[in-house]
């Protein structure tokens, strides 16, 4: 049965769709199947970063033109896609709770020839988006160390978890100096949910260090970075959270669950 993976944050440009793309990658490497759904409708790019050409499928399912099996492209990255592509003005009229409760029951039946299912959202929580995150197995929440971006991320929490849309949640600490970024910050985060009374465990990931040079090159050259550079620490960083949600989720078979190249990386 495939699980849903939903990458979200609060503040926007924080890393969503460079976490998202890099972690399904990474995911078909090791032999699962990975579908990646980009919901950020109106300013969709995953399709820059994986290469491939939407030519308005996903337009047209809304348009009840074609099953949502036909907005599926196949990468050269091991993971299909379905992309809204740069048709912005083509969905505003589709952006209603109606659609939505259609692509999230097409979904559940799409997700079956799959292992993951990866979503990666626009910034901040939607009303009407609220049922893809209640059909999600783990949500991964994606910081970085700007102060307004995690203020923007502790109402997002809040909404979460007020809702009861998500058992699983899981934090990745995008663009970090160093690795004592993401620990503070994982642990600040953890602070202000106790005070605030949030009851759900958060479970760090992982920190992805910061590497404007290679991020940029990535997408120059429309290829994932786990890709483009193989031995990096970036490549490294994704490695690891992915061990990790993989070993949390009873899906990783070595016993040490990458609890050693944790230790060993902290
Ligand atoms: N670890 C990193 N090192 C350097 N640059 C990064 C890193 N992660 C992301 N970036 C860059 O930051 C910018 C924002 O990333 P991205 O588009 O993935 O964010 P996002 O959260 O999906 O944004 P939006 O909310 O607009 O969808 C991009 O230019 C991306 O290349
Ligand atoms: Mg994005």
């Amino acid at each position: 049965m495939g699980k849903i993976l939903s990458f979200t944050s609060g503040k926007g440009g924080v890393g969503k769709t460079f976490c998202a793309v890099n972690t399904a990658v990474e995911l078909a490497e090791r032999g699962f199947r990975v579908l990646v759904i980009d919901m950020d409708i109106n300013c969709s790019n995953v399709f820059i970063l994986l290469h491939v050409k939407p030519e308005n499928r996903f337009q047209r399912y809304f348009e009840n033109v074609i099953p949502l099996a036909d907005t599926i492209i196949t990468s050269d990255f091991g993971v299909d896609v379905i992309s809204a592509g740069v048709n912005i003005l083509g969905f505003i009229q589709f952006e209603n709770e109606y659609n939505f409760n259609r692509l999230v029951r097409d979904l559940e039946v799409i997700k079956e020839n799959y292992d993951f299912v990866v979503i990666d959202h626009a910034a901040g929580i939607r009303q009407e988006l609220l049922k893809f995150y209640q059909i999600s197995d783990e949500i991964v929440f994606i910081a970085n160390p700007e102060v307004t971006a995690l203020t923007d991320l502790y109402r997002v929490i809040k909404v979460v978890s007020a809702n009861k849309l998500c058992g699983s949640l899981n934090l990745l600490v995008n663009r970090v100096k160093n690795i004592d970024w993401a620990v503070n910050l994982y642990r600040e985060i953890q602070a202000v949910m106790k005070k605030f009374g949030i009851p759900e465990d958060l479970h760090l990931l992982g920190p992805i260090v910061n590497d404007e040079e290679k991020v940029m090159l990535s997408i120059q050259k429309r290829t994932p970075l786990v890709k483009l550079f193989p031995r990096t620490p970036i490549k490294g960083g994704f490695a690891l959270a992915t061990t990790r949600l993989l070993y949390k989720m009873g899906m990783f078979k070595d016993s040490d669950g990458g609890q050693k190249a944790f230790s060993k990386f902290f």
